[in-house]
C-alpha cells in the first residue's frame, strides 16, 4: 500500500520482442574449440551463412582460441574446407568467403594458463582496433562441458569477463555454453553457480538448438497469433498430446559422450521438455524473452514427478541391438538409446491429458513432430443402424518439425457417393511449398539473437534446474534397476515393443514411424 492507495507491481518486462530484427552491434566472436565437430558442421556454416546474407554486424571478427596450434592461414583453410563440406548453400560463394576470411584470426593457447587468456586479452584488444568491434564479445564455449570451469577462470582472471549491472550495458560481454549444462541437478546447480559467480544471468546464453528451429519457434505462432486453436487448447477437448524425436541413426563417432549421456540427457532434459513447454505453457503477458521463459518453467513446474517404483510404470527405456559393440561404449552398458515416457502436466489447462513422450537413436525413420489428439465426437451419429460407416477417428493435429516441416490437421469427410460413407483426410500446411525461401538452420538464427542480446529462445538457470529436478530422479530409478529393464530392440524398427504396451494400457497406440 503506498500514499495514493493500494500499489499494484506490474510484472518486470525485460529483454526485447522476439519480433525485433535488425543488425547486431559490432562484436568479436571468440571461439573456444574452433577446431572441433560443432564448429566444423554447425558454428562456423550458420556464421557464413549470415555472412552471405547480410545479417552479421558490418564491424565483426571472429578469435578461434585452440590448443592446437595453427596459424591464421592454415586455420582459415581448415574452416573453408569445412564449409565446403556443411555450408547451407553449394557451391561456397567464393565473394562471400573473400570478405569472411580476413576476419577469422586464431591464437594457440591452453585452458588451464593464465599467460594464454593474458594473451587473449591482447589478441582481443588488437581486433577490436582492427576490425572496429568496439570491445563487444561474445565468448562462444564449444568444448566439453568438463573444461567450462577453466575457460571461465581464464577469462575472468585476465579481466575479460565483466559482470553487467544493468541491462544494455557497453561493451558487452556474453557467453554461449552449449548442453550438456550438467549431468544432474546437482551438477547444473554447480555450473550455474559458476557461472553466477562471474557473470549476471542476462550474459548468459544457454543453446538449445531445438529453439532454434523454425518449426518450433512457430509452435508459439500458430498458438497465439490464431484465434482458432487456442479455445480447443485444453483437457476439455485434447485426449492426449504425443512428441516424437525419431533418428535414424545410431551414435556415431560419439559412442563415448554418449555411453556417459544416454537419450535422456541427450534429448528429453532440454530439447523435448523444451518442445512439451511450448505446447502446454499459458499465453505470455509479452514476447519478451523474460515471459515467455516464466511461462515455460510453469511447466516445468508442474510436471508430476515420477521417482522410484513409480518409474517402471510410466517409463521405458531401450537400448538398440549392437549399441555395446559401438566404439567407446561399455561392454555391459545399461545407457538407454531410447525412451518412451507418460508425463502428467499438473496444471488446471492440462489435468487429465497425459503427454507421452519419445525419443531414440537408430529407429525406422527421422521424425520430430507433435501430434495433438483431440476427443472423439460425444455421439456416434453416424454409427446407428442402416449406416455405412464405422469407426470415427478423432481429429489429429500434427506440428510436424522435420522433416517435410509443416503442420497437418485430419478430420473426417462423407466419401462422395450415396451412401453416407466416411473417410480420414488431411489439411496440410507445407513450409517448402508456402513460403519460397529456405527454412534456416537453428544456429544461423541462436547466433544472430546471441549478437542481438536476445535471450527468448535460450533456456535460462531455473528452468535449466527445474528440468533436471524431473529427470533426475527418472535417470537414478533407471540406472538402479528399480525403474524397470532396459529393453533391447533391432535396429531400423520403431523401437522396443514396451512402447507400444505403454499406450496400449491406456487403450491408445502411438502414431505409426
Ligand atoms: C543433439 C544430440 O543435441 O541433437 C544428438 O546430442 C542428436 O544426439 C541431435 O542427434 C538431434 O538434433 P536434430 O537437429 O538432428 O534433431
Amino acid at each position: 500500500m503506498d500514499a495514493q492507495g493500494l500499489h499494484i507491481e506490474t510484472h518486470p518486462r525485460e529483454g526485447d520482442p522476439v519480433l525485433r530484427a535488425g543488425r547486431p552491434d559490432p562484436c568479436t566472436v571468440v571461439l573456444f574449440g574452433a577446431t572441433g565437430d560443432l564448429a566444423q558442421r554447425k558454428l562456423f556454416p550458420a556464421l557464413f551463412e549470415l555472412a552471405r546474407a547480410n545479417l552479421l554486424p558490418e564491424h565483426f571478427a571472429v578469435v578461434a582460441f585452440s590448443r592446437s596450434t595453427l596459424d591464421d592461414n592454415a586455420f582459415r583453410e581448415h574452416v573453408k574446407a569445412g564449409l565446403q563440406k556443411f555450408a547451407r548453400t553449394q557451391p561456397l560463394d567464393e565473394a562471400t568467403w573473400q570478405r569472411f576470411a580476413p576476419r577469422l584470426e586464431g591464437i594457440s593457447g591452453g585452458y588451464d594458463d593464465a599467460a594464454s587468456f593474458a594473451r587473449l586479452k591482447e589478441k582481443l584488444e588488437q581486433v577490436a582496433q582492427r576490425h572496429g568491434t568496439e570491445g563487444n564479445q561474445l565468448y562462444y564455449l564449444a568444448t566439453p562441458a568438463s573444461t567450462f570451469p577453466q575457460i571461465l577462470n581464464g577469462l575472468a582472471g585476465a579481466g575479460l569477463l565483466t559482470r553487467e549491472e544493468r541491462p544494455h550495458q557497453t561493451p558487452w560481454r556474453r557467453l554461449v555454453i552449449e548442453k550438456p549444462f550438467g549431468h544432474d541437478l546437482e551438477s547444473a546447480r554447480e555450473l550455474n553457480r559458476e557461472l553466477s559467480a562471474v557473470l549476471d544471468e542476462r550474459q548468459v546464453f544457454r543453446i538449445d538448438h531445438y529453439l532454434g528451429k523454425e518449426t518450433v519457434q512457430n509452435i508459439l505462432v500458430f498458438r497465439f497469433a490464431n484465434a482458432i486453436f487456442e479455445p480447443l487448447w485444453n483437457r476439455n477437448h485434447i485426449d492426449h498430446v504425443e512428441i516424437t524425436a525419431a533418428e535414424k541413426i545410431g551414435v556415431e563417432n560419439r559412442g563415448g559422450f554418449y555411453d556417459e549421456t544416454g537419450v535422456i540427457r541427450d534429448m528429453v532434459q532440454n530439447h523435448l521438455l523444451q518442445v512439451l513447454a511450448l505446447c502446454a505453457m499459458e499465453p505470455p503477458v509479452s514476447f519478451g524473452a523474460e515471459d515467455i521463459r516464466d511461462e515455460k518453467n510453469k511447466v516445468f513446474r508442474a510436471l508430476r514427478p515420477l521417482e522410484g517404483r513409480d518409474v517402471s510404470h510410466a517409463v521405458v527405456a531401450g537400448q538398440y541391438q549392437g549399441y555395446r559393440q559401438e566404439k567407446g561404449v561399455k561392454p555391459d552398458s545399461r545407457t538407454p538409446t531410447y525412451v518412451a515416457m507418460k508425463m502428467n502436466v499438473d496444471s488446471w489447462r492440462w489435468q487429465g491429458v497425459p503427454f507421452y513422450l519419445r525419443a531414440g537413436k537408430n529407429l525406422k525413420q527421422r521424425l520430430t513432430e507433435v501430434s495433438i489428439h483431440f476427443k472423439s465426437v460425444p455421439i456416434g451419429l453416424f454409427s446407428g443402424e442402416g449406416a455405412t460407416c464405422q469407426r470415427l477417428q478423432p481429429n489429429v493435429l500434427t506440428l510436424r518439425i522435420q522433416p517435410k516441416e509443416g503442420i497437418a490437421l485430419s478430420f473426417e469427410s462423407k466419401v462422395p457417393g450415396e451412401d453416407v460413407s466416411i473417410a480420414g483426410v488431411t489439411m496440410d500446411f507445407n513450409y517448402a511449398e508456402s513460403f519460397d525461401q529456405p527454412v534456416p538452420e537453428a544456429y544461423e538464427r541462436l547466433l544472430l539473437d546471441c549478437m542481438r542480446g536476445n535471450a527468448t529462445l535460450f533456456a535460462r538457470q531455473d528452468s535449466v534446474e527445474q528440468a533436471w529436478s524431473y529427470v533426475t530422479p527418472i535417470l537414478r530409478a533407471l540406472e538402479s534397476g528399480e525403474g524397470g529393464d532396459i529393453h533391447t530392440y533391432a535396429q531400423g524398427t520403431s523401437g522396443p515393443d514396451a512402447a507400444a504396451a505403454l499406450l496400449a494400457r491406456d487403450g491408445r497406440r502411438w502414431t505409426r514411424l
